[in-house]
């Protein structure tokens, strides 16, 4: 028989209900993985549940969980980082290690809070923050600990994927995918954080940080969503061969910085990640002896959230006497280059009142352009810029809409 390991669970909403559920429906299995029975002994939430099973394990005060010693993992699923984060370390400082899928949390403090856990001797883990139920942060931390890695980017938020692949397989206007998306439950009542691309941000971050070694905050990173993507959009970039997708993107720079950035981008059919459909995620890694690894599966949901924390659990209850070796370096006001000097290609839709005209004008502007066409494109042209500082692109977009001739529609990364 195994000896025991209480854990309290921190939030009963989707991710903690399927924890309990994962937990209690495996138990034999992980007790025989970790070597140790693993026991819920409180679960924190605000609301009350009496009709589960397990109601008596229900605490609204978070000190019944930080001042029982016999509780030595503590899983935060509870969202946001007010209290998340001081209720965090606090579990941290009193030598309970700490699970969690928070990814504002570990986006905002993940390098503050490993700085703690490590102080105290204790794991601070957090797998299921980036890719839901995918295995992405561990191996890249450790599988990959050989390599020196240079790039990390790609679709990172099932949510946008999912109204993406809508516009682009069936038509669907923008809106609607939306609205069907918040029916399916895969998109909020309030879908901000998902649609303009804050979810997304967290997560580069996340994964920028443990790529490159040091802290990149959601701030540093030029942010944009999908909420003005069009089929006209999603038209123009079918005519090249191409997709609409959300990507998150990171890069080491030779001078040691990075540049990071979340915006929709025209994706060749040739590339991977334009196979990526619904709800799913991919990541792909650049390493120097490995070169591209991808990592692919469901990104968010319950069970596959839940089963990324329990794994974390029970990775915790195997190292209880032991620290995973896991940090980062506090980040740094210059580390992330600022947008307009990172050089990108951009896609511009524009009406235009006499297109030849028009033509002659992108011409004197941009020089040569790759130039979209489409059915029914009448008053409109689309076209994509050769590659140049995102601030010389900034200028000269801007002088396009001075033009009396044309009226700029979209501008995509
Ligand atoms: N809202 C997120 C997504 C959930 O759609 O990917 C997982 O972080």
């Amino acid at each position: 028989m195994f000896d025991t390991v209480n854990i309290a669970v921190m939030g009963h909403g989707v991710v903690g209900s399927g924890v309990v559920e994962v937990i209690n429906n495996h138990s034999q299995s992980i007790a025989k993985k970790a070597k140790k029975e693993i026991c819920v002994k409180h679960i924190l939430d605000l609301r009350d549940f009496p009709d589960l099973p397990y109601s008596n394990l229900f605490t609204k005060d978070f000190k019944d969980i930080s001042n029982d010693d016999s509780v030595k993992i503590v899983v935060e699923v509870m969202g946001g980082i007010h209290p998340a984060f001081e209720f965090v370390k606090e579990c941290l400082e009193k030598g309970k290690s700490v699970v969690t899928s928070n990814k504002e949390l570990v986006a905002a403090h993940g390098a503050e809070l490993l700085k703690i856990a490590g102080e105290n001797n204790v794991n601070f883990l957090f797998e299921a923050s980036v890719g839901g139920g995918i295995p992405v942060l561990r191996p890249i931390a450790q599988c990959l600990a050989a390599n020196d890695l240079y790039e990390v980017y790609g679709i990172l938020n099932g949510t946008t994927n999912f109204i993406l692949t809508k516009m682009i397989k069936e038509n669907m206007p923008f809106d609607e995918a939306l609205k069907l998306a918040q029916q399916l439950g895969y998109a909020e009542r309030e879908p901000s954080a998902d649609i303009d691309g804050h979810d997304a941000c967290r997560k580069i971050c996340i994964l920028a940080s443990i790529s490159f070694g040091k802290h990149v905050y959601p701030e540093q990173v030029k942010t944009e969503g999908i909420r003005n993507i069009t089929l006209d959009d999603i038209a123009y970039a079918a005519s090249a061969d191409r997709v609409i997708k959300l990507i998150g993107h990171a890069k080491l720079m030779e001078d040691g910085k990075i540049s990071a950035s979340v915006c929709p981008a025209l994706i060749s059919r040739d590339n991977q990640l334009s196979s990526v459909e619904d709800v799913f995620n991919a990541v792909m890694v650049r390493g120097d002896a490995i070169g591209d690894v991808m990592f692919y599966g469901r990104g968010a949901g319950k069970l596959p959230t839940a089963s990324a924390v329990v794994a974390d659990v029970i990775d915790c209850a195997k190292h209880l006497q032991a620290r995973k070796y896991l940090s980062w370096d506090e980040g740094e006001d210059d580390y992330v280059v600022p947008a307009e000097t990172v050089k990108s290609r951009y896609y511009i839709r524009a009406g235009v009142e006499n297109l030849e005209a028009a033509k002659e004008e992108v011409q004197s502007i941009f020089g040569d352009v790759a130039y979209l066409s489409r059915e029914n494109s009448k008053g409109e042209l689309a076209f994509i810029t050769s590659l140049e500082t995102e601030g010389k692109l900034y200028s000269k977009i801007d002088e396009l809409k001075e033009l009396k001739n044309v009226s700029v529609l979209h501008v995509l990364d």
